[in-house]
Formats: C-alpha cells, sequence, structure tokens
C-alpha cells in the first residue's frame, strides 16, 4: 500500500559548512498512522516538515507524499499536490489578520475550487468543534490559543489525506489542547488520514501510534 509519508536516506543541511541537521534519515508513515515528531529547539522539527511538505527539496535522498516523489514535480504541480491532498498547521498559525476567522478557513477551499456552501457549514462544524467563536470580525482581536484552533480548522477543510502540524498545542490551555488532540488524533481513524505532528509535550506525543526522536547530534531514535 502507498505510504502517507515516505522518506529515504534524508540528508539535510544548510549551507556547505553547517553540520547536517538529518543524515540518512528513513521515515515511512502509513495511510492511518499519527507520529509525533520531538526534539529540543534546532532538532529540525520545522525543517522536517518542510521537506514532508516539499517546501525544500532535501540535500541528499528522496521525499514522497502520498506516492509522489516531490522531486519529479514542478512547483505549480507541488502546489496543487498540497492543495488536494495535504493540511498544514504552521509553528505560529500564519493566518490573515484582515479575514474573519471562519474566512481564514475557508481559504484552503477557495483555492481547491470547493463548492462554498459545503465549505462553509463544514468550517462552522470545524470552528463549532475547536471551540472558536466564529462572531469575530477580525483575526487581529482573537486569542493566542483561537489562532492556533483556527489554523487547524482550516488545515482541516478540504478532507486531507495527510495532516502536517507544528506544534498544534503550544498556546492552548491544558482542557482546549486535550480537545485538540482528540481531534487531530481522531483523524486516523474518523477519516483515514495520516498525521505527523510535532509537540513538546509528552501527554500529545504519547497518543501518537510513534514518536520520533530528533537529537541535535543528527542522530534518531523511534520507539
Ligand atoms: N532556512 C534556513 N537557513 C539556514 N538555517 C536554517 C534555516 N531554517 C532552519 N535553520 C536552522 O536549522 C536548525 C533547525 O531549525 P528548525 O526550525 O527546524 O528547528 P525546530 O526543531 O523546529 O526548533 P523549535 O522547537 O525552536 O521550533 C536551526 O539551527 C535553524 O537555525
Ligand atoms: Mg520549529
Amino acid at each position: 500500500m502507498t505510504s502517507a509519508i515516505l522518506m529515504s536516506a534524508v540528508t539535510h543541511q544548510f549551507g556547505k559548512r553547517s553540520t547536517p541537521l538529518f543524515e540518512g534519515l528513513d521515515l515511512d508513515v502509513a495511510t492511518h498512522e499519527s507520529v509525533a515528531v520531538m526534539g529540543e529547539s534546532g532538532s529540525g522539527k520545522s525543517t522536517l516538515l518542510s521537506l514532508v511538505l516539499g517546501l525544500f527539496a532535501p540535500t541528499h535522498g528522496q521525499v514522497s507524499v502520498l506516492g509522489t516523489d516531490w522531486a519529479e514535480l514542478s512547483s505549480r504541480q507541488r502546489a496543487a499536490h498540497r492543495s488536494a491532498h495535504l493540511g498544514v498547521v504552521f509553528q505560529f498559525g500564519e493566518l490573515i489578520d484582515d479575514l474573519t476567522p471562519l474566512e481564514n478557513v475557508l481559504l484552503p477551499s477557495v483555492w481547491a475550487g470547493t463548492d462554498p456552501t459545503d465549505a462553509r457549514t463544514r468550517g462552522e462544524e470545524l470552528l463549532e468543534r475547536l471551540q472558536v467563536r466564529t462572531g469575530a470580525q477580525s483575526t487581529a482581536v482573537v486569542s493566542g490559543g483561537e489562532r492556533q484552533r483556527i489554523a487547524v480548522a482550516r488545515a482541516l477543510i478540504n478532507s486531507p489525506q495527510l495532516v502536517v502540524a507544528d506544534e498544534p498545542t503550544g498556546s492552548l490551555d491544558e482542557r482546549n489542547a486535550e480537545v485538540m488532540s482528540d481531534l487531530l488524533f481522531d483523524l486516523p481513524a474518523s477519516q483515514g488520514c495520516a498525521l505527523l505532528v510535532v509537540t513538546h509535550s509528552r501527554a500529545v506525543a504519547e497518543r501518537a501510534d510513534r514518536v520520533l526522536t530528533l537529537s541535535t547530534a543528527a542522530t534518531e531514535g523511534e520507539r
């Protein structure tokens, strides 16, 4: 069966003289699997996600998502592959302040050409499930935790086959972190969707099928 993520012999370094962040990293994530990525600040977690998203190419090795090797696609094809199959929660939310929370959530559905009425219904449901008040006229006024939850709703709006999330519970209190974890870790079973989630929280990581720990010494361990 096709893997959600297949990384083989991936080495990545920024600049010729720097130490590689990863050397010969192999990672195979199945289509219904959840994997947590842990590791101290600077160990390369966000970089790993960027490689998975095809946002940049590894120095050596291959990265395939849902059976497609990023290296074989043009930048336009990579954008289309992401839009059709991937949901992304960036570490710092990356929301547009001038839009309402719901408009932010709906943006990927506009790019994907989804029926606007269906998308709106799903967007409202997602925000409700994540307990975000949808009344705000501007995303600029919502709290840090609400921003994070809006970013997760936006990642899920197109029913992606792979969700990649960079510290999605980082600015949430315990209760909201649990609501968020419930939603994310239900995805493999409820939507047949793979999940790669960076977290500093042991409690969150323990809910994943597997934990990948990156270390700054460029050695990787898996449990
Ligand atoms: N575009 C870049 N050019 C040069 N160096 C980079 C670039 N992006 C990241 N780095 C370096 O690579 C290392 C890993 O960065 P990365 O953002 O992947 O860490 P991280 O594990 O996500 O950390 P954090 O937990 O703080 O988010 C850092 O030392 C960072 O300075
Ligand atoms: Mg990071």
